[in-house]
């Protein structure tokens, strides 16, 4: 079994969180009704960057994850910046020996003037894809 959770302020990741399920074949979880985490194959996680971190009920969502309840995660989400989250949740789910794949979908967010409309429409058809691949060949 697949599961998506995701943390999204203003609404961009939970664009991109969205087009990911559809591309997975699962829900897309805001954290706070992630429900409990058991028995998941792949987690997909879906994080913005503020102030070059992740939002602090993700962290603590995922640093209560318990050792054999998930095989692997997988990172989506956007930033104003280049900057994505998956360095931070790699270092978190290592403490319970949670292997984060190299595969990242990371894009831009629209943030202040900086780029507007984005995720976009081609955004959103990447990252479905980047899914569904995962799901179909790991
Ligand atoms: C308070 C705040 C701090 C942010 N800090 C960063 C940052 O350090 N680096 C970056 O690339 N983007 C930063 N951003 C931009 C967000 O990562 C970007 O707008 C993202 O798409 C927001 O996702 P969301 O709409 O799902 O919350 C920040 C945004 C906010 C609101």
């Amino acid at each position: 079994m697949n599961k998506l959770i995701y943390a999204s302020r203003g609404g961009n990741t939970k664009k991109l969180a969205l087009a990911v399920a559809k591309g997975a074949g699962v829900a897309a979880l805001p954290v706070g009704e992630a429900g409990e985490i058991s028995g998941v194959d792949t987690l997909f996680v879906g994080a913005s960057v503020y102030a070059g971190k992740i939002d602090g009920s993700l962290r603590g969502f995922l640093g209560k994850i318990k050792r054999g309840d998930v095989g692997s995660a997988v990172v989506f989400g956007s930033a104003a910046g280049n900057k994505s989250a998956a360095d931070e949740i790699r270092e978190i789910l290592a403490a319970q020996d949670i292997p984060v794949s190299d595969k990242v979908f990371q894009c831009r967010g629209s943030f202040l003037l900086a780029n507007r409309g984005r995720p976009n429409e081609e955004d959103l058809a990447k990252a479905e894809a980047f899914a569904r691949e995962i799901v179909e060949k790991g």
